[in-house]
């Protein structure tokens, strides 16, 4: 039986950026002149055919990602808003996220994304460390990064995140902490810190930018970090994740609960539990920003799929296992629908090779767990489905969508 009433989450996907940046994977398009009014339009009419998996269902997480959101101008957003308000029922406390790129930070833009009801910014820094930047593609300096943090703050923005990379070329622990030490001076709620992969797919994979650091330097940066986070009251409750005291990211949590969330944009996913069908059913979008704005209607939708038994438990442990405090077993009864018999076979195995700790009630990844989850979670992957998962989500892997 699935919980009956789960909170609810909604993704949008804005896909353009201003430049390409070597490292990222992401669904984004460089692009001079983003169609604005085109694209609110088309969200506002996917987000309708909707409508119809979630009557009677309240909002409780509005997470608008990118690319590069801030590209976005104030008017364009306000216009969503009042598109989507019409649409949906806002929970009272509900948590609205939006993406910025220091380089397209704007005093007014960000006093506009407030007013139209965006509660939380997230700001990608990346570094502050100017040849850091530089190495990295990225559109900004450090200075201008500062200055995004001080214009969100005075454009009323309470809740702050600041996503920070480490593992960067030529990177010393000293490094890290240093650019680290500047994020934390700021002030923020909360930071999310990311060591540099080279996913398949981006100019750096095929490039290998110089002086990457080896997994023993990594693991010394990331030592360094998670000292000085811990030192200045940011606790972490995800691989990737840091906040001050009820900071947490609520949308993200909501995915690593494996929560239901709607998805519109191009490329965007959705998961929501039909309970009445005893289902849960996953919808992607189409990913070329062009075919999703040309096509309408079911039309931009690229696929739609029923997770057998075996999907929902492996991305249920894909996802739970990544909180560093673990989860109550009644979670994966609420949100799978399955008996804790279909976790057994792989928490025991886990629990004899010192992965998870497993009283009962609650399930914990050990320390070890932790530093070896993509074995911790592999355990929880069907042999017959393996196949079908080459690659799963890394570690380090960010869950914004
Ligand atoms: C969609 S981006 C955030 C917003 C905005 N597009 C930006 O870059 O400023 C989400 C975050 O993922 C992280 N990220 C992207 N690609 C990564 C990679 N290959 N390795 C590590 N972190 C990565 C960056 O910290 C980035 O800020
Ligand atoms: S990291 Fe952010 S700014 Fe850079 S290309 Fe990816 S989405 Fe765009």
């Amino acid at each position: 039986m699935f919980s009956s009433n789960p909170p609810l989450g909604l993704y949008i996907h804005l896909p353009w950026c201003e430049q390409k940046c070597p490292y990222c994977d992401f669904n984004s398009h460089q692009a001079d002149v983003i169609p604005e009014q085109a694209y609110i339009e088309a969200l506002l009419e996917d987000l309708e055919q909707e409508l119809p998996l979630i009557w009677g269902r309240g909002i409780d997480s509005i997470f608008i990602g990118g690319g590069t959101p801030s590209l976005f101008s104030a008017a364009a957003i306000e216009q969503l808003f009042s598109g989507l308000r019409s649409l949906l029922n806002f929970a009272p406390a509900i948590e609205i996220t939006m993406e910025s790129n220091p380089g397209s930070a704007d005093a007014e833009n960000y006093r506009g994304y407030r007013e139209a009801g965006v509660n939380r910014l997230s700001i990608g820094v990346q570094s502050f460390n100017d040849q850091n930047l530089k190495t990295l593609g990225r559109v900004h300096n450090g200075a201008q990064a500062a200055h995004a943090f001080a214009i969100a703050r005075r454009a009323g923005f309470d809740n702050i995140n600041l996503d920070l990379m480490f593992g960067l070329p030529a990177q010393s622990p000293a490094a890290a902490s240093a650019d680290l030490e500047q994020a934390i001076a700021l002030g923020p709620e909360h930071l999310s810190l990311y060591q540099l992969t080279l996913e398949p797919n981006t100019l750096f994979h095929h490039q290998p930018p110089a002086d990457m650091p080896d997994d023993d330097l990594c693991w010394e940066q990331q030592n360094a970090c998670q000292a000085l986070l811990a030192e200045h009251g940011y606790g972490q409750y995800e691989v990737s994740a840091y906040s001050l005291d009820k900071h947490e990211c609520r949308h993200n949590l909501n995915y690593w609960h494996f929560g239901d969330y709607l998805g519109i944009g191009a490329g965007a996913h959705g998961k929501i539990t039909l309970g009445g069908e005893n289902r849960v059913l996953r919808r992607v979008r189409r990913r070329q920003p062009r075919a999703y704005l040309e096509r309408v209607g079911p039309d931009r939708i690229s696929s739609e799929t029923t997770l057998d038994q075996d999907d929902l438990l492996f991305e249920f442990m894909l996802n739970a296992l990544r909180l560093k405090h673990g989860f109550d077993t009644s979670l994966f009864r609420d949100n799978t629908g399955l008996s804790l018999n279909f976790l057994l076979p792989g928490l025991e195995q886990a629990r004899d090779k010192g992965l998870v700790e497993f009283n009962g009630v609650k399930i914990v990844p050990t320390e070890l767990g932790f530093c070896h989850l993509n074995d911790l979670q592999g355990l929880f992957l069907q042999p017959h489905n393996a196949k079908r998962r080459p690659f799963f989500e890394s570690s380090g892997k960010i869950t914004h969508n």
